[in-house]
């Protein structure tokens, strides 16, 4: 490897380039450096540099004297063309698919004749090599693609498809431009707990955080290794207490000296922790034996006795803990990762997945609403003016329409419709156009239906606001018909809802008759109606799935192929 001993003297006499920017916090430049500059490196021709990648598809030639290499390092989405005469290094440890090359060499133009590179190296010295044995690597050794699918039991290797390290450089880029836009709006970023103690949404969905099954492993291992006491010796025990506590009532009857009285108390002391020592560790053995080493109490699992002495969950959303927050400091934001235990398998649910909250004091739906459609479209926007490579290459290999949906996402007003609007707009059209699921006032709109109103009625986002108050969270503020709710959901193309919102119900009396309503314990929130109890204040805020913008931005299928690492039912690698 590199580094401690001198590298050898430089075959062709030039010392590295300043022309191109060395990467900082590393031994060489991005390839981006190179081919990403308005000539595409042609300027660069004669100059020395030192890159570092991974071999995307490598050929001999000439016999085997040399090596045409196509080289990636993951700073944009080009390869840089790489030769290596095999002076210089044994060409055929260089030239399989997933090779690591840390190397030097000197920029040069391309034959006339050669492809469309403006620039190539001609490698000089040879600083490192990773190499890989062709016959075992799990990625296809040419140009041929691997469906996603299949990437998928290869996490660990897939970020070295272009794909998907495309797909990585945007998700980067959104996660930059979201904290951009909230800066720029004077939101501060707050970070919400991951284990909770309150279930959000109400629905159900948490996985749950304990150690409890843990603990009955240890003891179940424990109980094995070291049996517990039997009857008999439990007894003895028992008895020895008895009899150390009578010994020292009998000195103390006989007057003897405080020496002899204080020896025989630590004999009785020693002989009681000995006793309950064996006595828990029996109880522990029943408990055990009864229902498998999990604490009960009323025939109920005993929580105080797990980790946090409660019952504690990963969250479903940050919305109620960043409400505190917003009802403080005004304007605040959190995005972090959320976990659903739904066990649904479609292409856009995760079961853990990330989500992007505001929550906006002094505001309301319609506040809620402009924000929504400000940030959306600054997304949108962003991508264009920073990432348009890479959506050149899905626009290229996977959704014709991606560069398109992007710059009308951009420059167009979203259209607002509520949701008894989109009922009747649903109602016409199952006249003429078969529903799965049934259209009438009061349903939650399926994704057929979301589908229909973005990507054929309107063709364009939709936000449906005002959804009716049976089939939304608690927290949703109630509107004067006392029928709806100040709720509203983005639909868009391709993927469907990828906002749900709301203004929140700032109502103590109404939130908690809420509660009340939909059967949750008012127990876990009355920290939540405090805020109401306390300076209340019309507020509002909603939740963009993370993932799905990813998805409406590259027009990939599966949500599964957007998040480095999937959780669904059935799978967590890694
Ligand atoms: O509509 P949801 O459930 O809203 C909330 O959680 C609110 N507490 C947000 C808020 O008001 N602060 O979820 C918000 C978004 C959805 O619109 C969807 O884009 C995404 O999160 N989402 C999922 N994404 C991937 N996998 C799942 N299982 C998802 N469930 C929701
Ligand atoms: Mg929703």
């Amino acid at each position: 490897m590199s580094g401690d001993s001198a590298p050898p003297p430089a075959m062709d006499g030039l010392t590295l380039s300043d022309a191109v920017p060395e990467a900082e916090f590393s031994k060489r430049v991005l390839i981006k450096s190179i081919l990403g500059r308005p000539d595409k490196g042609a300027g660069l021709n004669g100059q020395k540099v030192r890159i570092g990648g991974w071999v995307k598809t490598g050929r001999e030639a000439e016999k085997g004297t040399l090596a045409f290499l196509q080289v990636n390092d993951g700073s944009s989405p080009e390869n840089l063309q790489v030769l290596v005469k095999s002076d210089v290094y044994k060409v055929s440890d260089v030239v399989a698919t997933g090779t690591c090359v840390h190397i030097e060499g000197v920029l040069q133009r391309p034959p006339e004749t050669a492809t469309q590179q403006k620039i190539e190296l001609q490698v000089s010295n040879v600083i490192s090599v990773g190499t890989v044995d062709a016959a075992k690597y799990p990625l296809p050794k040419s140009k041929a693609r691997l469906p996603l699918e299949l990437l998928r039991d290869v996490v660990h290797l897939r970020p070295r498809t272009n794909i998907i390290s495309a797909i990585a450089r945007i998700r980067n880029a959104l996660a930059y431009a979201t904290h951009t836009f909230f800066q720029n709006h004077g939101f501060l970023y707050i970070h919400t707990p991951i284990i909770t103690t309150s279930d959000c949404e109400g629905a159900g969905e948490m996985f749950q955080v304990t150690t409890l099954i843990n603990d009955a492993e240890r003891l179940e291992k424990e109980l094995k290794e070291t049996p517990p006491p039997s009857e008999a010796d439990l007894k003895a025990a028992e008895l020895a207490v008895k009899e150390k506590g009578e010994a020292v009532a009998q000195l103390k009857a006989a007057k003897a000296s405080k020496k002899e009285i204080a020896d025989a108390v630590s004999e009785l002391t020693k002989a009681k922790e000995n006793f309950s020592k064996l006595d828990e560790r029996c109880k522990l053995a029943e408990r055990f034996r009864l229902h498998g080493g999990i604490p009960k109490k009323d025939g109920k699992i005993d929580y105080t006795e797990d980790f946090f002495a409660r019952q504690a969950f990963l969250t479903v959303s940050g919305q109620l803990q960043v409400e505190t927050y917003a009802c403080a400091l005004s304007s605040v934001y959190t995005f972090g990762p959320t976990f659903r235990a739904e066990n649904s398998h479609t292409s856009r649910h995760l079961a853990e997945f990330w989500m992007v909250e505001p929550e906006i004091a002094f505001a309301d739906i319609q506040d809620d609403m402009n924000c929504a459609e400000a940030y959306v479209r600054f997304l949108c926007q962003w991508l264009l003016d920073n990432c348009y490579d890479d959506m050149e290459f899905m626009t290229k290999h996977v959704d014709k329409s991606a560069l398109e949906r992007l710059k009308m996402v951009a420059g167009s007003k979203f259209e607002k419709i509520t949701y008894t609007k989109a009922v009747e707009i649903l109602e016409e059209a199952a006249k003429v156009k078969k529903f799965e699921n049934k259209v009438e006032w009061g349903i939650d709109l399926a994704s057929e239906h979301e589908r229909y109103l973005t990507e054929e009625k309107f063709k364009a986002p939709v936000i449906v606001y005002n959804y009716p108050k049976d089939i939304k969270a608690f927290y949703m503020k109630v509107n004067e018909d006392n029928k709806t709710v100040a709720a509203m959901d983005v639909l868009v193309p391709k993927v469907g809802e990828l906002i749900g919102g709301s203004q929140r119900e700032e109502n103590y009396e109404v939130l908690r008759q809420r509660i009340l309503d939909l059967d949750l314990p008012l127990e876990p929130y009355q920290w939540y109606l405090d805020l109401r109890r306390y300076g209340t204040v019309e507020h509002s805020g909603f939740g963009l799935g993370f993932e799905r913008m990813i998805l409406f931005a590259t027009g990939v299928e599966n949500i599964r192929d957007v998040i480095p690492f999937p959780r669904y039912p059935g799978r967590a690698d890694l």
